[in-house]
């Protein structure tokens, strides 16, 4: 969507409540617990701030909010998998709230990281941090590709090359449609003052493709592969990017 200020007042409102869904599971997950269970304490939770799991609401999700482990890349469906000491998880809470929808998303180390993990993890963070830097009206839309891809490349690292950002606002995605992780020299579209959109880089040790693994939903890339996934939910204004699911 292009957003008015009156939307952004409520894209923030929804923003928030993700933001912090996302950061009590975070701060919720522990080795023994099964991925239902911290789903259920993510929606209970994320109902209690007024949001609904977006996931559920658009796509009939099995689970308030997508959680994966190991190599499982996205949309992994909450159930019985027990989470241990050293898995490497990624929590993406989506949500709406008044017809508004924000989306955020981060990996983590359950217990202490292994050194490479811990690099991993840094190249994820900095992938979008490097990406929404260069977020402005008029900016070209593969630049997000670029700074994606060019982060990953010079710390050895992949993209996963068939999941990208996208546009959000009025549903969980619309225009822009998919915006790659790698630089896209044919994508010639130019981002509009006040559009809403994620950024969300997944950087892999070598996985450029992440397949759907028999149960409909969960996607994967081969099992010695490891994938990061950081997401923001922003408006693009004429002063830089309007984080919206930011902790305040
Ligand atoms: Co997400
Ligand atoms: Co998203």
């Amino acid at each position: 969507m292009i957003a008015t200020p009156t939307d952004i007042i409520k894209l923030r409102e929804i923003g928030l409540i993700v933001a912090k869904t996302l950061d009590f599971m975070s701060k919720s997950v522990r080795p023994g617990m099964t991925t239902l269970a911290l789903d259920q304490r993510g929606e209970d939770y994320l109902n209690s701030l007024g949001g609904r799991s977006a996931p559920r609401l658009m796509y009939q999700f099995p689970g308030a909010t997508c959680i994966c482990v190991n190599h499982e890349t996205a949309h992994g469906i909450p159930g019985p998998r027990v989470i241990r000491d050293g898995d490497l998880i990624n929590i993406d809470v989506s949500a709406e709230k008044d017809g508004y929808y924000s989306d955020a998303g981060a990996s983590m180390c359950i217990g202490e990281p292994s050194k490479q993990l811990s690099r991993l993890l840094d190249v994820g963070r900095l992938a979008l941090e490097n990406a929404i830097k260069i977020v402005r009206p008029g900016a070209n839309l593969n630049l997000i590709g670029k700074a994606i891809e060019d982060t990953a490349t010079r710390a050895g690292y992949t993209v996963i090359r068939n999941l990208g950002s996208h546009g959000i606002g009025n549903r969980l995605h619309e225009e822009p449609q998919f915006i790659a992780g790698y630089y896209d020299s044919a994508d010639r579209r130019v981002l509009q003052e006040n559009v809403v959109i994620t950024i969300e880089p997944f950087i892999s040790t070598g996985g450029v493709k992440a397949r759907e693994s028999g149960d409909g939903w969960t996607l994967s890339t081969k099992p010695h592969q490891k994938t990061v996934q950081f997401e923001h939910t922003m408006v693009v204004t004429a002063d830089g990017p309007l984080l919206m699911t930011q902790l305040e």
